[in-house]
């Protein structure tokens, strides 16, 4: 077997290029396909308002948590727990972290394979090659989105190849400023069309008396996510990181880039779909809105379709391409954090390490691909259920084996004057008892 040579873990150029990756790898389905959808779907502008506490009261510690572990350890999440402690169980924990990436992301290259195929359906639809556009439509045909995923794990691993500063910083670096631009294009549109005002009201006045135990778990689950947490994606990330970094900055940058973009997915998804309400297609079935996958794959395609021409076109591709653009940056995450474990752990040569990794992950995605109800049930053992855990096992690990001191000392390389802050009393009593409290309810919650 090949020895990887210390130049095959790598490290971030620079800070910036650091918080654009991490932000990459948080920004994704979750924020532009997700948020929006559960928002209109769940309570509004309530859930919203929930989200934005779970994220910075329950999200953001954790963050703190597992970029401090990984810089320290210098390690994919497994040799992490392994390097902090001679404890056997918790190297079992970045196991499970392992197997949740690998599992997610089988799915979520089959969604983002959906969104890739729409921005070429758009074109179709346009010159009316519609045996073409129809076929790119049909979700549930196997060998279309086996091809389409195929496409996107390839170009995820020819990135993954590069290494740490020239595949996935010069990457993120390049597509996280085109996806704002897009966005911010798209919502100046959608906000200037009859019936975004309506959109706009659903989003973000708040109506209270919406909040409820299953809104605030969903807000939960929903936070974890789509910071990538708990499943070592972060640990990862942060083992790449310079010592001159302050980790709790770092983590409030990445944390407030996530928040925002989904942010401003709310801003356009959900006054584009009263939009299309206004267009006179049906949003609406019986009086529950649309399901998340009809929304973004039926409603906005139809809302595309209806403005027509050259503006419908080019809203249409755009749209898909931006929601591409976000799955690539967080498939990058995904499969460094099992690529990152067969380098350090099997000292494999990364190309070696990026090809069979992800091959092996496509061979399940083709699965997922032919039977996308193994989508729905992914999605609850190794997001609902797997993550949470991950997160819940990061908090005990720090606070009994590690201990919250070791991880300030931790950051105090990059922020010297940490311990004379509020910021060492808070994050411990978090990482003690907020978070675990919070995620081991979610946990049992989503058991029962
Ligand atoms: N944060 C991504 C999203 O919101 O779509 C999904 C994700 C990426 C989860 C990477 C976990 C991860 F490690």
């Amino acid at each position: 077997m090949a020895v990887a040579s210390t130049n095959d873990r790598g490290s971030w150029n620079s800070k910036l290029g650091f918080i654009l990756a991490a932000a990459g790898s948080a920004v994704g389905l979750g924020n532009i396909w997700g948020f929006p959808t559960k928002v209109a779907t769940e309570g509004g502008a309530a859930y919203l308002v929930v989200y934005l506490i779970c994220t910075f009261l329950i999200g953001f510690p954790v963050m703190v948590a597992e970029l401090s572990i990984g810089r320290k350890a210098r390690k994919n999440p497994v040799g992490a727990f392994k390097a902090l402690s001679s404890n056997k169980f918790f190297p079992l924990v970045g196991l499970w972290g392992v197997i949740c990436g690998v599992m997610i992301l089988s799915f979520y290259t089959v969604i983002a394979g959906w969104a890739f195929g729409f921005a070429f359906e758009e074109i179709f639809y346009y010159f009316g090659w519609m045996d073409a556009a129809n076929w790119l439509t049909d979700t549930g045909n196997g060998p279309k989105n086996a091809l389409i995923a195929s496409v996107f794990m390839l170009g995820t691993i020819k990135i993954i190849t590069g290494g740490v500063s020239d595949g996935i910083e010069k990457a993120t670096k390049t597509m996280m400023p085109l996806l704002i631009g897009i966005m911010v294009i798209m919502i100046g549109y959608v906000l200037t069309q009859p019936g975004a005002s309506e959109g706009v009201r659903e989003y973000l006045l708040p109506d209270f008396s919406k909040i409820n135990t299953t809104l605030i778990f969903s807000a939960m689950g929903q936070a974890f996510f789509s910071l990538s947490l708990g499943m070592g994606a972060l640990i990862t990330y942060g083992s790449y990181l310079n010592k001159k970094e302050n980790i709790p900055q770092a983590a409030a940058l990445v944390t407030i880039a996530d928040v925002g973009i989904a942010f401003l997915a709310g801003l356009l998804i959900l006054p584009a779909m009263y939009v299309a309400k206004n267009a006179g297609i049906e949003i609406f079935v019986g009086d529950q809105l649309a399901s998340s996958t009809d929304l973004v794959f039926q409603i906005l395609p139809a809302l595309f379709h209806s403005i027509g021409g050259a503006i419908g076109l080019i809203l249409g591709v755009v749209f898909f391409l931006l929601l591409s653009i976000a799955a690539l940056t967080s498939t990058i995450s995904l499969l460094e954090v099992p690529v990152s474990f067969v380098i350090d752990e099997y000292r494999v040569k990364r190309k070696k390490a990026a090809w069979s990794v992800g091959l092996g992950v496509l061979v399940v995605s083709i699965i997922v691909a032919f039977n996308t109800s193994l989508i729905g049930t992914f999605d609850y053992i190794f997001n609902n259920l797997g993550l949470p855990i991950g997160g819940l096992m990061t908090c005990i690990f720090i606070t009994y084996v590690w201990k919250t001191d070791s991880a300030i000392t931790e950051m105090e390389f990059g922020f010297a004057g940490i311990r004379q802050t509020i910021f060492v009393k808070v994050w411990p009593f978090f990482i003690r008892v907020i978070c675990p409290a919070a995620i081991l309810y979610n946990i049992i919650r989503n058991f029962v």
